[in-house]
């Protein structure tokens, strides 16, 4: 059973994109089948550092595509990754102290984000380069 299921209504058109957005899917869903399983809390640790590490990169990348194309919404994607951000560190330093059915909450809270955020906020991007007929 994942946390997070993906969907084709999940693609937003944007190949690297839509590839990076699958990879922290597969991520969410493996941190989720190791917390599950009551692996060690350093594994889970370690599970949800890649994850948070991974996140970053690709808020980064998604900034950079869409800085390049001067993308007029760029100030609201860029609050909204940062809010999330904000959150998920909040969580993380829970789980520090010894919190450690947070990470149930962690993953509740991303994966939801995550499927509003792409579906309303990154798939206007994707239209935007659709409607542009431009290239990454
Ligand atoms: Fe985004």
């Amino acid at each position: 059973m994942n946390i997070f299921q993906w969907e084709e209504r999940y693609d937003i058109g944007l190949p690297e994109i839509d590839a990076q957005h699958r990879t922290m899917i597969d991520m969410l869903n493996t941190l989720y089948a190791a917390k599950k399983s009551e692996q060690a809390r350093q594994v889970v640790e370690e599970t949800l550092d890649r994850l948070l590490y991974y996140t970053t990169v690709h808020f980064t990348d998604e900034e950079a595509a869409m800085q390049k194309l001067d993308y007029p919404h760029l100030d609201k994607q860029k609050n909204e990754h940062e809010t999330m951000t904000q959150q998920v560190v909040k969580m993380r330093s829970r789980l520090q102290q010894g919190d450690d059915p947070v990470v149930f909450e962690l993953l509740n809270f991303m994966s939801e984000w995550l499927k509003f955020h792409i579906c309303e906020s990154d798939r206007k991007f994707g239209d935007f380069v659709k409607e542009r007929k431009q290239q990454l």
